[in-house]
């Protein structure tokens, strides 16, 4: 039996973001539980998230040939059992580099707007990291925000029924709050061991998370 293919996109400008460092684990995770990992580094690979008029959809031809790149990325999402793409939260939505692979590679005529979706029965967790803390009064409506957007919006609309998200707070290491009258508050940042042990938390945290999607 071939093995299952797990596509993990890490979208982050810096190597050593926690959001790299949480790819890494999911995708040590992932290898552990029999997959074979495809890591796409969006940045690492050069990715340009802004549309052009060869990737831009035409309504009229839903077999239009894209461009080269980004067949190339509809290959390796077609060769994916399982699609995880882990950012760090920006402005309540994924970032403008993860937003644009999406836009550019979530083609209609290749994951949209055909009678039979082409990615029916793959599997897609999302995976983002966010500086709100657990338990604010912010922390529910983020949660609803990007399930409507990442699971609801993106992923059933390709036809991929199996979808979560899942958001790891506290990225920040420090307590921002935001008033209702935009007051901001900063918290005392966290140091030495306890910030190692709050890291080493989140990493564990991903970890689990991967593992309830799975059973
Ligand atoms: C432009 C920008 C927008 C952000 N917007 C949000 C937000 O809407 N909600 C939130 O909880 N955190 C927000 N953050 C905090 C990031 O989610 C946090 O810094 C990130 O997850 C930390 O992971 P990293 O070290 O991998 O960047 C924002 C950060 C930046 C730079």
């Amino acid at each position: 039996m071939t093995a299952k293919t797990a596509l993990v996109v890490v979208a982050h400008h810096r190597a050593d973001s926690l959001t790299a460092r949480i790819g890494d684990v999911v995708a040590a995770r992932l290898k552990e539980a029999g997959y074979a990992i495809d890591l796409l580094n969006l940045q690492a690979e050069g990715f340009d998230p802004r549309m052009t008029v060869a990737d831009q959809p035409d309504w009229d031809d839903r077999d239009k040939a894209y461009s080269p790149e980004v067949q190339s990325h509809m290959d390796r999402i077609t060769a994916a059992d399982l699609i995880v793409p882990v950012f760090p939260v920006y402005w309540n939505a994924p970032p403008a580099l993860l937003k644009g692979w999406i836009d550019r590679v979530w083609n209609y005529g290749f994951s949209y707007g055909r009678s039979k979706p082409r990615l029916a029965g793959r599997r897609m967790l999302w995976i983002g990291t966010a500086g709100a803390a657990e338990g604010d009064e912010y922390w529910a409506s983020l949660q609803n925000i990007l399930d409507l957007t990442l699971r609801d919006g993106i992923s059933y609309y390709n036809g991929i029924a199996e979808a979560a998200v899942e958001v790891l707070p506290d990225a920040e290491g420090e307590p921002q709050i935001v008033d209702g009258t935009g007051n901001f508050t900063k918290g005392e940042a966290l140091t030495g061991e306890q910030r190692t042990a709050h890291y080493r938390a989140l990493e564990q945290r991903a970890i689990e998370r991967v593992e309830k999607f799975l059973a």
